[in-house]
């Protein structure tokens, strides 16, 4: 009876707050041209959208923000391009205002890919798989970082595609960032030597004091090719490579055989038009040392996901994970916050808060 009444007024205040706000968007104006710019959007204000039969109504609360992003504005990839007119594809978490869905219920705080706008309509399912309900004791931050796509990118890409065994050396780019910093940690737990490259000392002081790396590479004032060397003379067992260009060109300089190059993301080129992108200059050396280089996309491990965050859960209650986020604030501050993922801003997992949760 209490949880009904308990219900009911939640019912109330989520259902008053939504009816009486209006739907903020950022919708796609034009497909950008290198960085993003604030031009290549419109913010757009319109009516909260209501749900029909079958559909429910989430005020979002929390966006993510990722390197892909960019690609999915910029044309056809392993999904198709946001079209012109249409709210920037993101991930997110959210509280179900209104319901006429028979597995959603007001006041359930959800996980999908809502997008940039203050409010979403949906059926169930989104474009990348279906929404789900957070777990007890999940905070936003952990659904959208180390239990989400970043910390399960991590895991699936350095332990199916990198297989490292104890006493490998792994280097892994983007030490400081999302993913990078829990590939460094899960590294370690699983016995290998790890060094990272990050963008500036106060990073890799990050990566080496907070995620435990053995060491970190500055590749802002260092010869990222020759400390590679230098600290691992008899060269590296696995590459776990979030940059690309010169970065992962200095690290093919330095693979042993046998080496598994994990290609995870490439940063680095994300903003680069046709002229501008060159290629690799040593992957010759994967014949040579008899190499292997691989890509993955997340996606793809939809059917394990549970698995990938049980093992993440355990390290992180063993005190073998640490995670840090990156927490911005405002609606109106989407477009720079996926800007400060290109300028290498952030310090682990880009968010940004949208409302509080009520
Ligand atoms: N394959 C998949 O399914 C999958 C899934 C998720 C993510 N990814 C990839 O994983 C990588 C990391 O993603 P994330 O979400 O964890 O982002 P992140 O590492 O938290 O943030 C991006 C970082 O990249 C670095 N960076 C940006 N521009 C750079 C440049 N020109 N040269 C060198 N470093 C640069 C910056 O760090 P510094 O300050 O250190 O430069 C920045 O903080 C990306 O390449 C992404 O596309 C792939």
């Amino acid at each position: 009876m209490l949880f009904r009444r308990e219900n009911a007024t939640l019912e109330k205040t989520l259902g008053t707050t939504h009816m009486t706000e209006q739907n903020r968007r950022w919708l796609l104006a034009s497909r950008p041209q290198g960085m993003i710019k604030d031009s290549d959007f419109t913010l757009d204000t319109g009516p909260v959208p209501r749900a029909g039969e079958g559909e429910f109504v989430v005020r979002v609360t929390h966006l993510s923000f990722d390197p892909t992003q960019r690609g999915w504005l910029g044309g056809d990839t392993y999904l198709p391009a946001v079209k012109i007119g249409d709210p920037v594809r993101a991930g997110g978490i959210g509280q179900v205002v209104e319901s006429h869905h028979p597995g959603f219920a007001v006041g359930d705080v959800v996980q999908g890919t809502f997008g940039w706008q203050e409010y979403a309509v949906s059926a169930g399912t989104t474009e990348t798989g279906p929404v789900t309900k957070l777990h007890a004791g999940v905070t936003p931050e952990q659904a959208l970082g180390v239990f989400g796509v970043t910390g399960l990118t991590a895991w699936f890409g350095l332990t199916d595609v990198g297989r490292p065994q104890p006493g490998d050396t792994v280097l892994v780019s983007g030490a400081a960032g999302a993913t990078g910093s829990v590939v460094v940690q899960v590294a370690k737990a699983l016995g290998c030597t790890v060094i990272g490259i990050a963008g500036g000392p106060d990073k890799c002081r990050w990566v080496v004091e907070s995620a435990g790396a053995d060491a970190c590479i500055d590749y802002r004032s260092e010869n990222v090719a020759r400390r590679i060397k230098e600290l691992a003379p008899r060269g590296v067992h696995v590459v776990f490579e979030n940059v690309g260009g010169a970065i992962l060109d200095a690290a093919l300089l330095n693979i042993r055989k046998g080496a598994r190059v994990v290609l995870c993301g490439g940063i680095s080129s994300y903003n680069d038009t046709g002229d501008s992108r060159s290629g690799l200059n040593n992957y010759m050396q994967l014949t040579v040392m008899r190499a292997r280089m691989e890509g993955f996309i997340i996606l793809d491990y939809g059917a394990r996901f549970g698995e990938g965050v049980q093992a993440l859960a355990k390290l992180m209650a063993e005190g073998k994970l640490v995670t840090a986020v990156d927490m911005q604030e405002g609606f109106e501050n989407c477009p720079a916050t996926l800007r400060r993922l290109f300028e290498g801003k952030n310090v682990g997992k880009q968010l940004l808060k949208v409302a509080d949760p009520v």
